[in-house]
């Protein structure tokens, strides 16, 4: 039986209300995973508007074009922070805005083979993009511990980031660590077991993501892909989960509006209604910020 992901998009309605500025207009999905936004999007726009949706994703981006079954959609099996060169082969210089909806989909989250979740056993992957060689698992068992003390530190902010890179380091020396059920164990061997309502390991897995991924590498070169892109009077959007990424984010979006030639559209980050996450669990971190290109 064929399983059926769900992925509710966050902010829907808010985000098309402050982004779509022209309805005939050319736009970016910068992270289409299963086209929950940019369904919405297109439902609101009309026959000769067209999303270019980018995902690492080559699965996501398969589902997404089933779901959307749009011929205004077109799929790119890309990063949003290669876009300038992939949209220029489509002819395309100019967009009228961009979403960014960061971080991985409930669809990736729940599926156990794709390794994210401690909840599910499975192989320690963690790929957004299934093309790519690095896994968790490589990155786990052949690191130092250094760098896996970097990484938990900088990405997962855990305290006791030293701790359990050496506990890595001993239990991968009698064995590989391959499935998330090891590696949860091994962090539990040194934070204790779950005791509230967020798993110990819950940072270390966000870590260990964010480096097998080069997230931050990509939500870096957001300012500029913008920059290359939009029109004036354009708008981009940006949903973030944690607050490293949101501080990247807000700190590229302050540093384009002292150049005198964007605006902040909202002084301060938005939310999602109380009444959005008492439905969508997911939504309780989102932060919204969006900018407007002079
Ligand atoms: C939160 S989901 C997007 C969900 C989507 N807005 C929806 O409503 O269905 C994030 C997606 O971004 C993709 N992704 C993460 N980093 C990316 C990057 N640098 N470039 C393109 N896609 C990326 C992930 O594979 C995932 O499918």
């Amino acid at each position: 039986m064929e399983q059926t992901w769900t992925h509710i998009p966050i902010m829907a309605a808010q985000i098309a209300d402050l982004l779509l500025t022209n309805p005939s207009g050319t736009y970016m999905d910068g992270t289409l995973g299963l086209g929950g936004h940019t369904k919405f999007f297109l439902s609101k726009l009309n026959a000769q508007a067209h999303i270019y949706g980018f995902d690492k994703d080559p699965h996501a981006l398969q589902m997404a074009q089933e779901r959307v079954a749009d011929a205004r959609l077109t799929p790119v099996h890309a990063s949003y922070s290669q876009a300038a060169a992939h949209l220029e082969q489509y002819g395309v210089r100019a967009l009228d805005g961009a979403l960014f909806d960061l971080g991985l989909s409930s669809y990736q989250l729940d599926d156990p083979s794709r390794g994210f979740s401690l909840l599910h056993e499975g192989p320690l992957d963690m790929r957004f993009d299934t093309t790519q060689t690095r896994t968790a698992a490589e990155i786990v068992n052949t690191w130092g511990l250094e760098e896996l003390e970097r990484i938990f530190r900088d990405y997962g902010e855990e305290h006791r980031a030293a701790q359990i890179a050496h506990a890595i380091l001993t239990s991968r020396h009698t064995q590989p660590i391959e499935t998330t059920t090891q590696l949860k164990q091994i962090v539990e061997s040194v934070l204790g077991p779950k005791r509230g309502r967020i798993h110990p390991a819950t940072q270390i897995f966000q870590a260990l993501r964010i480096a097998c991924n080069d997230e931050f590498l990509h939500v870096e070169q957001i300012a500029k892909v913008i920059e290359q892109l939009l029109k004036p009077g354009a708008r981009a959007a940006v949903l973030t989960f944690h607050s490293l990424e949101d501080r990247l984010v807000k700190n590229q979006f302050k540093a384009l509006a002292a150049t005198g030639h964007w605006k902040l559209v909202n002084k301060h980050a938005l939310a999602p209604s109380y009444e959005e996450i008492r439905q969508n669990r997911r939504a309780r971190s989102a932060k919204l910020r969006v900018i407007e290109r002079i």
